[in-house]
């Protein structure tokens, strides 16, 4: 091929088989089981296994890998030093980058990754993997104390991932159905095929790059508010709105001065984000279990789709992932700019599992060109340039 395709748009990038998206149908899988049964029947902790290794797993194999994810979920207390000299105002995907870099520094160990052109330990790969999906929680988590003055506070090994993370944020043991939310909110975002931050694991992993390394790198490419970054940005977009009856306008100005509107279009799907709907009606259910106490970010952000769809429909752009979760998250207490490092968190299952996929058959990425440049030219002494 030696066509130019701008964002790669619609170019494979790899092989792979661990989701699927149908865009015109508005359908999302991991390995082959439709996003909506596992946001009702699984829990984040399966769904990361079904991720990593292709099959539901059997009650003890899930026992199993939920005791691993627990007995590793504690950071040296070296991190949480680490943590304490970032600037308190620093943005939490980018002191989650840093920590996560920062435990290769802590816990070394890739031998596996020095030699030939793939690792084939196993076992190396399947620590690594439970390692650093334990810890992401745990290090967004302790950022909101840490970043406040306080010191974090521990996980405990009774919980689920989803309590765990809610536990170690609030310091109380959650809501039973705003944990269960949180665990919907892990599944959905596990996983989305060769998106930006994924193609970032594949690269990085290709060269046999440490671990933590390759997730740090997804992590930067996930914080844009392109990729992952936009469910901050959505919140922000909606407080500014107010409410629903300043949407049209809003839209209306943005649309007329080409600005985005924040939560809205994909690359793949050409209808409203499957996730984007199991969201909503998540926010719908809350609202109701609290005596139907609407929150007005809702009804503004249902305006706004509104006005979206109208004006942006025709281009095939709706809804995504990230314009309703961010208003899950606030009725949890979860400040906006802390969304994204939520996002990576859940989405380290997904990560994990391509770094697996690309290691099991790898070859370094290494793709081409076109040169756009000047002819080949000699060089000029500085006193003879104009
Ligand atoms: N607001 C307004 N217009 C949008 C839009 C949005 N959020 N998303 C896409 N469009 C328009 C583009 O302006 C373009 O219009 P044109 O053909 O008249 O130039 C058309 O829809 C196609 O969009 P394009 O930017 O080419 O799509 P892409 O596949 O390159 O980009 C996104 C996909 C996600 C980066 C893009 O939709 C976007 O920036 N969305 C907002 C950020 C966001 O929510 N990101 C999270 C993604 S999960």
């Amino acid at each position: 091929m030696n066509q130019y395709l701008p964002g790669l748009a619609g170019v494979p990038a790899t092989k792979s088989n661990i989701s699927e998206i149908d865009g015109e149908k508005g359908k999302l899988y991991y390995r082959g089981y439709p996003i909506e049964q596992l946001a009702e029947y699984s829990s984040f902790e399966e769904t990361t296994l079904l991720l990593l290794d292709g099959e539901l797993p059997t009650k003890d194999a899930l026992a199993t890998f939920s005791e691993q994810l627990r007995a590793n979920n504690r950071v040296k207390y070296h991190i949480r030093e680490l943590m304490k000299t970032l600037p308190s105002m620093g943005h939490p995907m980018e002191m989650l980058q840093t920590a996560v870099a920062s435990l290769g520094m802590f816990y070394p160990g890739n031998e596996c990754l020095t030699g030939g052109d793939a690792c084939e330990d196993l076992n190396y790969i399947h620590n690594m993997t439970v390692k650093i999906i334990a810890r992401m929680g745990t290090v967004v988590a302790m950022w909101e104390h840490i970043r406040n003055g306080y010191d974090p506070i521990p996980p405990r090994t009774d919980l689920s991932h989803a309590e765990n993370f809610l536990y170690m944020l609030n310091g109380e043991e959650p809501d039973p159905i705003l944990a269960h939310i949180m665990d919907v909110c892990l599944i959905l975002h596990a996983e989305h095929t060769i998106n930006a931050s994924t193609f970032a694991v594949l690269v990085n992993g290709s060269t046999l790059a440490s671990p933590n390394t390759v997730i740090a790198s997804a992590i930067g490419a996930l914080s844009g508010p392109l990729h992952g970054g936009a469910n901050q940005k959505v919140v922000e977009m909606l407080t500014e709105i107010g409410t629903p009856d300043n949407a049209e306008k809003y839209v209306e100005e943005k649309l007329a001065n080409k600005e985005k509107i924040w939560g809205m279009g994909h690359r793949e799907y050409k209808t409203k984000d499957p996730r984007a709907t199991i969201l909503q009606g998540m926010v719908e259910k809350l609202m109701k279990s609290r005596g139907g106490n609407v929150n007005p970010l809702l009804e503004t952000a249902m305006a706004v789709e509104k006005a979206a769809e109208d004006r942006l429909s025709h281009k095939g752009v709706y809804a995504n992932v990230d314009f309703y979760s961010g208003i899950l998250y606030s009725e949890m207490g979860v400040p906006s700019d802390q969304f994204t490092a939520i996002f990576a968190m859940a989405r380290s299952a997904g990560w994990m599992a391509h770094w697996r996929e690309q290691l099991s058959d790898n070859r370094i990425f290494r793709p081409t060109q076109m040169y756009t440049g000047v002819e080949p030219r000699d060089y000029k002494p500085i006193e003879k340039r104009a």
